[in-house]
């Protein structure tokens, strides 16, 4: 097992890669513990949970939202739960997600912790401390920093994740390898089959490498000031086009960062080969590169998060595989972009 310390300004968080959701009850007060879980997840782990107390919650982005969180405070409060209760959220990112923010708010907040049960869980959404819902059509738009007080990385969960789920995570890590560790790129390339089969050591090494990267950056940024917004590379596209095609979340970002490659070849940044290897890299993992764009609609849903921002579009390019800038880039240049995406 390999653990990992991320200091927030809300706490810390450890994060334990390679432990056992069997061992979680060594983590956690157990007869104060209520879980938080999603059907599937339920279906499959209810044995190895420690209490019985068990919230849950329908699966999909679409039960991310308010309604759900206020179901849960009602449950909470027929559990008898108080300040002195624990959560923990076994379930890939939208379980961590809501988990966080019922805890952070809950009685003005409770202790919590996340058991990741997907690989982009275990990557990406359980390390970092954002806890956020959906609101009015827009993704995270309300939510919390709070750290969780451990997360456990079970890599033995993945085994029953369908297939798309793992390319979802894989999307991720190549994010991770892209924005800040060239060495995890060109691992990546030699042993992206061995990852897609679920290898144990090569998984092992990609979640790892990850968390430390992620842990690393959310250290030095936990507010998202600057460097942290590096971790938004290809999901500028990414989110508007998985707004507007409904493909997953992985399959947009991975169309996204060939898009940010592209343009930092355009603005002179990255050697048109680096840009190629990561197209390549991604197809290797059967993520799609390209795909055709209802271009009206994804420039709509670009002005949308525009809005939002207010001023321009924050933007991650590529310095070099492994290296990446935020900058501001124009409208027009994005709507260029989506024009030659397919
Ligand atoms: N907070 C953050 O910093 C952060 C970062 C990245 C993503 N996110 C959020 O994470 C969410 C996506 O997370 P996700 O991809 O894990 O999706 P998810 O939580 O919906 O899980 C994907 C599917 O896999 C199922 N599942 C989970 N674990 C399983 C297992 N071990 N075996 C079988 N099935 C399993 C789930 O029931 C679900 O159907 C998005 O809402 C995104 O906004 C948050
Ligand atoms: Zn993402």
């Amino acid at each position: 097992m390999k653990v990992f310390k991320v200091q927030g300004t809300t706490g810390d968080s450890t994060i334990l890669i390679g432990e056992k959701l069997r061992n979680l009850k060594k983590y956690i007060p157990v007869d104060k513990t209520v879980v938080i879980t999603d059907a599937n997840v339920r279906y499959y782990y209810q044995n190895d949970f420690p209490c019985h107390e068990i919230i849950e919650i329908p699966t999909g982005e679409t039960s991310k939202n308010l309604q759900t969180i206020q179901t849960i405070y009602g449950k909470l409060i027929e559990f008898e739960a108080n300040r002195s209760s624990f959560l923990v959220g076994i379930g890939g990112g939208i379980v961590c997600d809501i988990a966080g923010f019922v805890a952070s708010t809950y009685m003005r907040g409770v202790r919590f912790g996340f058991v990741a049960s997907t690989l982009l869980a275990q990557v990406d959404a359980s390390i970092g401390g954002k806890n956020g819902v959906n609101f009015g059509g827009y993704k995270n738009m309300v939510g919390t920093f709070g750290q969780p007080e451990f997360v456990i990385c079970d890599m033995a969960l993945l085994k029953t994740l369908p297939e798309k789920e793992i390319r979802c995570g894989l999307a991720e890590i190549v994010k991770h390898a892209a924005i800040g560790k060239a060495d995890l790129f060109f691992y990546l390339e030699k042993h992206y089959q061995k990852a897609l089969e679920l290898d144990s050591t090569v998984i092992e090494k990609l979640v790892y490498d990850s968390v430390r990267l992620k842990s690393s950056i959310v250290n030095r940024d936990e507010k998202e000031k600057g460097e942290r917004k590096k971790l938004n590379f290809g999901h500028t596209f990414g989110h508007a086009i998985e707004k507007t095609t409904g493909v997953t979340h992985g399959e947009a970002i991975s169309v996204g960062m060939v898009a940010a490659s592209r343009l930092s070849v355009k603005k002179g940044y990255l050697a048109s080969e680096d840009a190629e290897r990561i197209e390549k890299l991604l197809r290797k993992l059967k993520l799609p590169t390209s795909y055709q764009p209802d271009g009206e609609k994804v420039i709509d849903a670009l002005k949308r998060d525009k809005k939002r921002q207010g001023g321009g579009v924050n933007f991650v390019l590529l310095r070099g595989l492994g290296n990446a800038v935020v900058e501001e880039v124009s409208l027009k240049e994005l709507e260029m972009l989506v024009k030659r995406l397919h």
